[in-house]
């Protein structure tokens, strides 16, 4: 079943040009609630470990480096059906496969720096929103 919860991330590509604030609008005027948020910079080890799944793939290594090259937000969203519509807010992985008017469409580099992290199941989003925030840093 469904759950009413994601998880994001705003790269460091799109922190470092000033369009988190831009990101944070669509993802508000598209009707995700913001359950939780910080911003942050991961090391290399706590980007590896969130990415670990992807550790035998070969960008592993050049992702890690990304995701720890400068501050990030993480954010928990609430919405009906929120894994499958932040999805679909956010466009395909990478920015040339995606749609019009998407969030990566419009503010993604490259495959690697894509602008948005959007969790792809309701089982890893409930796991990503634990790997950032305790009970106490979300309003519900
Ligand atoms: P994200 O949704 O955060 O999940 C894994 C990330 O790996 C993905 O977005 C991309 O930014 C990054 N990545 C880099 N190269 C690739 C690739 N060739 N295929 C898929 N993901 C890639």
């Amino acid at each position: 079943m469904a759950t009413n919860r994601t998880f994001t991330m705003i790269k460091p590509d799109a922190f470092a040009e000033g369009n988190s604030g831009a990101i944070l609008k669509m993802i508000e005027e598209a009707g995700f609630k913001i359950v939780a948020m910080k911003a942050t910079q991961l090391t290399k080890e706590i980007a590896g470990k969130f990415y670990e799944v992807h550790s035998a793939r070969p960008f592993y290594a050049d992702l890690c480096a990304y995701m720890s090259s400068g501050p990030i937000i993480a954010a928990i969203l609430e919405k009906e059906n929120a894994v499958e519509d932040f999805r679909k807010l956010i466009g395909a992985t990478n920015p040339a496969d995606a749609a019009d008017g998407t969030i990566r469409k419009i503010f993604a580099k490259s495959i690697e720096a894509n602008a948005v992290h959007g969790s792809d199941s309701d089982e890893n989003a409930a796991i990503e929103g634990a790997f950032y925030f305790s009970m106490t840093e979300r309003v519900g």
